[in-house]
């Protein structure tokens, strides 16, 4: 009999930016109700599947694989992509062998970009292709929700609006590109603790309530408009007073991007990365070499949104 040896699949993810981040109350399932508008924008991470003895994962960074920002990331089942391999195994019912699995990280880690869940949504996909599984994309969907809030997003891609812990998706109507600063910090920030510090900083205002980020209208028609002034100034994040009082440095980032002419910044999710969104191209080329040169940052950026959920490359080399 003739055997065919599969060949590598590789994937390429996206990051998330929140442009309207909304956080309602805990929840007894130790979640937040959250009301969110995701944009996926052109940081990847690249993700290769080879079919393998053993289960094994890598992850290399923009500066190697000795890369500091690397060091936390886990290469067993504490990482994201692992237990993604799992949950396929676990939905299918059956073995198809294992996998090692290869991460090129463009996504900061822990940065507050969704790259963990960018590297469980490229698993799925990539499982999807190389075990021929043939799940649809709503299966897909489920599966992502099981692994995290933002999983179902990074498969998605695009423009969405999330609710419920953010899994729940409806697509956004999103007119032309938007251009983007991103200020990667040095160092992480643990989601779960800024959603806590949330909660702290609530439980403790008395005269001085903290804002909340209401509906998301008034980014969501100037999607629909393509105008990045008016999202500028739509832009908001309830997480943002928690990362900036883990991290008070934060807010000389986010001066210094709106004095290197953005025309807004915000942090992204939990942080602690900030993004600037200018006019066009031209202008985040401009902030972008203004705000290196400002030693805010670890490493500056620049990207455009909306783009595609986790995708198939077929070019390794290019992909
Ligand atoms: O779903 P995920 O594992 O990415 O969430 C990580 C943590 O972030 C949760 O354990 C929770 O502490 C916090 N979180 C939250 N409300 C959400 C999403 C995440 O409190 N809607």
């Amino acid at each position: 009999m003739l055997s065919v040896v599969p060949s590598p699949v590789v994937v390429r993810a996206p990051a998330k930016i929140n442009l309207h981040l909304g956080v309602g109350d805990l929840r007894p399932d130790g979640y937040h109700e959250l009301e969110t508008v995701f944009q996926a924008v052109s940081l990847t991470d690249r993700v290769r599947l080879s079919p393998s003895d053993t289960r094994s994962i890598t992850v290399t960074g923009p500066g190697g694989a000795a890369d500091r920002a690397l060091a936390s990331v886990p290469l067993d089942g504490g990482n994201l992509a692992w237990k993604a391999v799992d949950a396929v195994r676990d939905h299918v019912g059956e073995s198809h062998g294992e996998v090692s699995v290869d991460i090129a990280k463009g996504i900061p880690v822990a940065g507050g970009m969704a790259g963990g869940s960018a590297d469980a949504a490229a698993v799925l996909v990539g499982l999807n292709r190389l075990w021929r599984l043939d799940l649809e994309r709503e299966e897909l969907a489920t599966i992502a929700a099981g692994l995290g809030s933002d999983v179902p997003f990074s498969v998605q891609g695009g423009t969405a609006l999330g609710t419920g812990r953010g899994e729940s998706l409806t697509r956004v109507l999103s007119r032309g590109a938007f251009h983007w600063v991103i200020a990667v910090a040095a160092g992480e920030l643990s989601t779960p603790e800024v959603y806590r510090e949330l909660d702290t900083l609530r439980a403790a205002e008395r005269a001085e309530p903290l804002r909340r980020a209401g509906a998301p209208d008034a980014v969501l028609t100037a999607l629909a408009a393509g105008d990045p002034k008016r999202l500028a100034e739509a832009l908001v994040n309830d997480l943002q007073p928690a990362a900036l009082s883990m991290r008070p440095a934060l807010r000389r980032t986010l001066r210094a991007g709106v004095e290197a002419g953005a025309l807004a910044g915000i942090v992204s999710g939990s942080g602690p990365t900030c993004v600037f969104l200018c006019a066009d191209d031209e202008h985040a080329v401009r902030v972008a070499a203004e705000l290196s040169g400002a030693g805010v940052a670890r490493a500056v950026r620049t990207a455009t949104g909306p783009v595609a959920g986790a995708r198939v490359v077929d070019d390794e080399k290019t992909g």
